[in-house]
């Protein structure tokens, strides 16, 4: 038997124990990189961990670089030295003239020859790229190749099995936000449901803005938590909102920074803060807490705040009778420019229009031909108010 294959079965069946032992990924990895590395006689090893969707390096194990390498290659590179529209296996017979490889000295392809990249499915938009280096010109040998599939493949399932399992995680934190979002609608009668279906709105919006699957979720949960620092305020004064004096106002006005602070600590929403913090901005700069202007206001707080308002002109408050559909529709059209960016009013009445029936709130014919309607001058405003700049 070939020298090879007995250290390839003993790396096989340590990295199959360390899985099923649930050990590590990253050391999982490590090993992977650092034994392919030496049964192929390599200079050097890089798996790297992609996600597609939002077209990011998520991590990257090497073995082989002390020197700034191949190793720095952002998202677009990797893609072009390594496209796997190419096949299952990118062989680059001489990375030193190879015009996929980006022509820069500090990348260190001088003394790199032959490399052999394979790609990996891992789960969901993620997936692994596994390449190894040589000194010089190396085709791998059909049992070479066999090698470096295996492991690399087992790298892909400890990863599988790691992110399956912060998938779990995900899912009970998913719903721990749903537990927060309920003990905050239990206080106030008024405003129960309103969280709900206010993610509703954003995730349709998002949606519609052709946003990641990524984004998205973090703009669902946006709505879901949007007014948390509301929790810990004084149920008379959320259910008196309207007649409240000046001083009781302010405490109010405080919600969205003490919902940032709560959700601050907890790493998974770290995205979501910035939307909790501004979803009372406006677009012309009127709103609080910082008074942001236009695209300064991140985009999720934008559509937030927009759907924040109709949600509640729909639903109506204590203080303030339930809206009618068209009213609300006309509402949302005359604060376009100025509390909402068009560009989103035009994303919710597009969403709706597209799908009607996918709301907790039931729109009627005579309702949609009214959105219709207002979609069209939403439009001729955008049109006109382009113009008169130029
Ligand atoms: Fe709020
Ligand atoms: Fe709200």
């Amino acid at each position: 038997m070939n020298i090879n294959y007995i250290d390839f079965f003993r790396v096989f069946s340590q990295v199959s124990k360390a899985i099923h032992s649930g050990e590590n990924t990253t050391e999982i990895l490590q090993h992977i990189v650092r034994n392919i590395k030496e049964i192929l006689g390599a200079k050097g090893c890089i798996y790297w961990i992609v996600d597609r969707d939002s077209e990011k390096i998520e991590t990257m194990v090497s073995d082989g670089f002390p020197y700034r390498s191949l190793a720095n290659v952002n998202y677009s590179e990797l893609n072009h030295i390594f496209n796997s529209d190419e096949g299952p296996l990118v062989w680059i017979e001489d990375a030193r003239t190879d015009r996929r490889i980006p022509d820069l000295d500090t990348i260190g392809k001088r003394s790199v020859g032959s490399i052999t990249g394979m790609f990996f499915d891992i789960i969901g938009t993620y997936g692994g790229i596994l390449a190894v280096y040589f000194y010089a010109y190396k085709k791998l040998t059909a049992e070479e190749t066999e090698i470096l599939t295996a492991l690399g493949e087992q790298g892909a399932i400890a990863l599988h099995k790691a992110f399956s399992y912060d998938e779990k995680m995900l899912q009970s934190l998913r719903q721990m936000v749903e537990g927060f979002t309920l003990a905050l609608e239990a206080k106030d009668e008024s405003t129960h449901g309103h969280s709900v279906r206010v993610a509703q709105f954003a995730r349709a919006v998002a949606e519609q803005m052709g946003l990641s699957g990524n984004e998205v979720e973090t703009i669902h949960h946006g709505g879901l938590l949007h007014d948390i620092g509301k929790i810990g305020m004084n149920d008379d004064i959320l259910k008196r909102l309207g007649i409240l004096s000046r001083t009781e106002m302010d405490i109010v006005r405080q919600h969205p920074e003490i919902g940032a602070r709560i959700a601050k600590p907890l790493n998974f929403l770290n995205d979501v803060v910035p939307l909790i913090l501004h979803h009372h901005e406006r677009f012309d700069g009127s709103g609080y807490p910082h008074g942001l202007r236009g695209e300064r206001i991140p985009r999720g707080a934008r559509i937030l705040t927009l759907c924040d308002a109709f949600e509640t002109m729909l639903a109506g408050r204590t203080h303030f009778a339930k809206m009618k559909f068209e009213d609300s529709v006309v509402n949302v059209f005359n604060g376009a420019g100025s509390h909402f960016d068009p560009d989103i009013v035009d994303a919710l009445f597009a969403a709706i229009e597209a799908r009607p029936d996918a709301f907790d709130v039931r729109v009627n014919g005579a309702e949609l031909n009214c959105l219709v309607n207002y979609r069209r001058k939403l439009k001729m405003k955008m049109i006109s108010s382009h113009q008169m700049f130029i």
